[in-house]
């Protein structure tokens, strides 16, 4: 099948995955059919943005306040994002596609933290897309984390670049563009540093249905913006 052709592409697209409960809710399952269907979701985003060319993708799968969701919730998405991202590796390793896991890990129970750290290090040395997945991941606490670490090195005065080093995506380039799926017109904590100049894109579809064609959508519309970084 012929690939969607683009005039121009973001070197660096990220993804707020939303809307997993509400699908499950409209065909009365348990959210957690949703988180299994939004992980298929997942997968086939990956594969889209490498086979386009993408440099660098970034997703939301689990923020640092989606520790306070129900216990059943929370431990039922850390086993299907783990085995889902471990199964997931030698194919990422077909196409080159090297891991970048961005937030807490320390909150992870430790075998679960070994198996992700394992799977990125296994793709550490590929040159293809890198593909980061924040999990445990909030924006706040990522400044916060870089604040500490600066004191630690004894700073009494800071630079941007200061900060940029101590953050999770420390060497990555900032998000060109950002899609939030869903019908949620917030951005919850995610990139707040790394997103001061982001393009944004909403759609109503719910996450588990945002298939490419909806991606596509997505990058025909950030062909036509016209960005100016204050100049
Ligand atoms: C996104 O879907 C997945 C995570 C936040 C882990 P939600 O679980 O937030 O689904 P909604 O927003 O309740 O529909
Ligand atoms: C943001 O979605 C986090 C992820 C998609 C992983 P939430 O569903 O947690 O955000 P809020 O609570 O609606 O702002
Ligand atoms: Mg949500």
């Amino acid at each position: 099948m012929a690939i969607e052709q683009f005039a121009k592409l973001p070197t660096h697209v990220a993804m707020i995955m939303d809307g997993n409960g509400r699908w499950a809710k409209k065909r009365l399952l348990p959210r957690t059919a949703g988180h299994k269907v939004g992980l298929d979701t997942f997968v086939e985003m990956v594969d889209t943005c490498s086979d386009l060319g993408i440099k660098y993708m970034t997703v939301y799968a689990f923020s640092y306040e989606n520790w306070n969701r129900e216990k059943t919730e929370v431990d039922a998405l850390m086993t299907l994002m783990e085995t889902g991202i471990r199964r997931y590796t030698p194919e990422m390793h077909r196409k080159n596609i090297r891991l970048h896991l961005m937030g807490d890990l320390s909150l992870f129970e430790e075998g679960k933290r070994a198996s992700l750290l394992a799977c990125q290090e296994e793709l550490s040395g590929n040159t293809g897309m890198t593909l980061s997945i924040c999990l445990s991941y909030g924006g706040r606490q990522e400044l916060v984390h870089a604040c500490n670490e600066l004191i630690k090195e004894g700073k009494t005065e800071i630079t941007d670049a200061d900060i940029e080093r101590h953050l999770y995506s420390a060497g990555l380039p900032d998000p060109d563009l950002i899609i939030r799926t869903s019908g949620e017109y917030r951005i919850s904590n995610f990139l707040l540093w790394q997103s001061a100049y982001a393009e944004y894109y909403f759609t109503d579809v719910l996450w588990p249905d945002f298939h490419k064609e909806e991606l596509y959508k997505a990058l025909h519309d950030f062909e036509g913006r016209k960005r100016r970084f204050g100049k």
